[in-house]
């Protein structure tokens, strides 16, 4: 049998995260900009037009001028192959991208090194300590005036619970930002003119033990390094990989991703730190790609219309094990028959792009003739399993969805349907009548725009939202539970989904408290299976 755990060994494949603004988008551009896809800073997303080139598969992303789904990059460097998972930056964003981190092994999290830990990153943090994978930090525009770094380090530890341990430490920070202080080889890396970032630019690397040392940077910073270093080497968790791996510790560097400063020397230790694709759970047990050699893959993402004209259903999968090859049959486990994968496609810097060939660790888009759901596996395994299945996470914001015309009752719930299917939103019945009254909940209120606009354009459905207080869903666990005799709260509403399994809507967090106090024995979770 054909062994392609050389390739699989090359894979890291990871998840940027961050709040808006911080820079993800800048950063990510410098890491193809080292990694030879783009020549010039700037030209994959940048500025205005070329912004969205990479996602601007919505007109709505356009309009708005966000991204709305998340996309996939590859490149190569220095003999690895790089997938990077890009999550969207909106402040209201969506289920894809809990699920996109699904498909990652580790996740960069970039934080504006004057702001701290931010509210979306904060969110987004919780998903990856709850697959336990690494987590790297990218303290980011240092050539700004930072916070102090020991007070971001206590932030990221206190806000997020996690220990920190700085691989590098900055030498100044805004205009006086000269560089970094590397701690394991104990040398001062001095970046020089990037033309605004434009060019790669020269690193000089100095011991901090020799007498150049004192003069490539002024005295007093000089002195305070070494006050710092101190102070460092005193007080913060030593490395410890292991911890790494299990995502216990944050190993942090610091830069500029605007002027480039700090980037390669990130990506060259976190390649390092960071794991080659990470065996995943089925129900036969753990698969683990460097010994499984069939090909298997499970569904994370379906986005449908990305292409009017052609109305195509694209499913994103995370190849676990094995080759793909282009038009390949493999057997779709939840559909219980082979299906061809035709038309992959790759993201590779700017462009989509068809591919022959992708091993463990990559991310591929196939065509789905509407017969893939998320979390789905796809194997040519001869001993069949199913990869674990993807949370439904808790949507946090609920509307009464209408359609304005009642004679287009069959688009409206076609329409519905699919998009639902694709993960952007959940759908919801009231509890004791039908299909008359659609409750639709979402991760982030962004949603509920994309859903009115796509069931206008994509299914000629014109709908009215009515937004509903609750921000709290439970899913009952206990299948016995008697829902008429279920003592509730007054704010209390209870629903179904279109598996008919019972759910409550609370407003608040404390009415929660007092239903699981006046039904005992009551079960309430968090998630819903998919
Ligand atoms: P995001 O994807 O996390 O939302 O952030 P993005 O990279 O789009 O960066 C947000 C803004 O911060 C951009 O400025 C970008 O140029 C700037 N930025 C990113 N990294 C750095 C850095 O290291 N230092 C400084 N000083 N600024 C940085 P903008 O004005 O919103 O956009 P643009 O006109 O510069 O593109």
């Amino acid at each position: 049998m054909a062994d392609f755990t050389n390739e699989i060994k090359k894979r890291r494949t990871f998840a940027i995260i961050s709040h808006p603004d911080a820079g993800k988008t800048t950063l990510t551009e410098k890491f193809l900009l080292y990694g030879g896809a783009i020549n010039q800073a700037g030209s994959v997303k940048g500025k205005a037009t070329a912004k969205h080139a990479v996602s601007d598969w919505m007109e709505i992303e356009k309009e708005r001028g966000i991204s709305v789904t998340s996309s996939v990059l590859q490149f190569q460097y220095d003999g690895y192959c790089i997938n990077i998972l890009d999550t969207p930056g909106h402040q209201d964003f969506s289920e894809d991208t809990y699920r996109t981190l699904m498909a990652a092994d580790s996740a960069v999290m970039v934080i504006d090194g004057s702001k701290g830990v931010e509210a979306q990153t904060r969110k987004l943090f919780k998903v990856c300590v709850m697959r336990h994978i690494p987590i790297f930090t990218f303290i980011n525009k240092m050539d700004r005036e930072a916070m102090d770094t020991f007070e971001l380090l206590d932030d990221i530890e206190k806000e997020l619970g996690i220990a920190t341990c700085p691989i590098n430490w900055p030498i100044g920070s805004g205009k006086e930002f000269r560089g970094v202080f590397d701690r394991n080889s104990r040398e001062l890396e001095i970046f020089s003119d990037t033309k605004k970032g434009t060019s790669i630019g020269e690193v000089e690397k100095v011991s901090i033990d020799s007498e150049e040392a004192k003069s490539i940077v002024s005295e007093a910073q000089f002195a305070q390094l070494e006050e710092e270093i101190e102070l460092l080497d005193g007080a913060s968790a030593e490395f410890d990989q292991e911890m790494v791996s299990k995502g216990e510790l944050s190993p942090v560097f610091f830069g500029s991703a605007l002027t480039n400063f700090g980037v390669e020397t990130f990506l060259q230790h976190f390649l390092k730190m960071t794991t080659s694709p990470l065996p995943r759970m089925s129900d036969k047990g753990l698969i683990d790609p460097m010994k499984e050699e069939d090909f298997s893959a499970f569904v994370f993402k379906i986005q449908a219309n990305m292409n009017k004209a052609h109305r195509d259903r694209i499913a994103f999968m995370r190849i676990c094990s094995g080759e793909f090859k282009a038009g390949m049959d493999v057997f779709h486990i939840q559909g219980g028959r082979k299906v061809r994968l035709s038309q992959p496609q790759q993201m590779m810097a700017s462009e989509r792009h068809m591919i022959d060939i992708a091993y463990g660790g990559d991310i591929i888009g196939v065509f789905d003739p509407g017969i893939f759901s998320i979390g789905d596996t796809l194997t040519n395994s001869a001993e069949k399993f199913a990869y674990e299945g993807i949370p439904t996470f808790a949507p946090e914001h609920f509307a009464r969805v209408r359609q304005v015309d009642t004679m287009k009752r069959k688009q409206f719930i076609k329409g519905i349907n699919e998009i639902a299917q694709e993960g952007a939103i959940q759908i919801f019945q009231e509890f004791n009548t039908g299909m008359e009254e659609i409750i639709v909940g979402v991760v982030g209120v962004l949603q509920f725009d994309v859903l009115k606009y796509r069931l206008e354009n994509e299914y000629n459905v014109e709908i009215r939202l009515e937004p509903l207080p609750y921000e709290h869903i439970r899913w009952i666990e206990n299948e016995e539970i008697n829902m008429d005799k279920l003592v509730g709260t007054s704010d209390m509403k209870k629903i179904k989904d279109l598996k008919d399994r019972p759910l409550l809507l609370f407003v608040n967090s404390w009415s929660i408290r007092m239903v699981l106090e006046r039904n005992e024995g009551l079960k309430l979770s968090e998630f819903g299976r998919s």
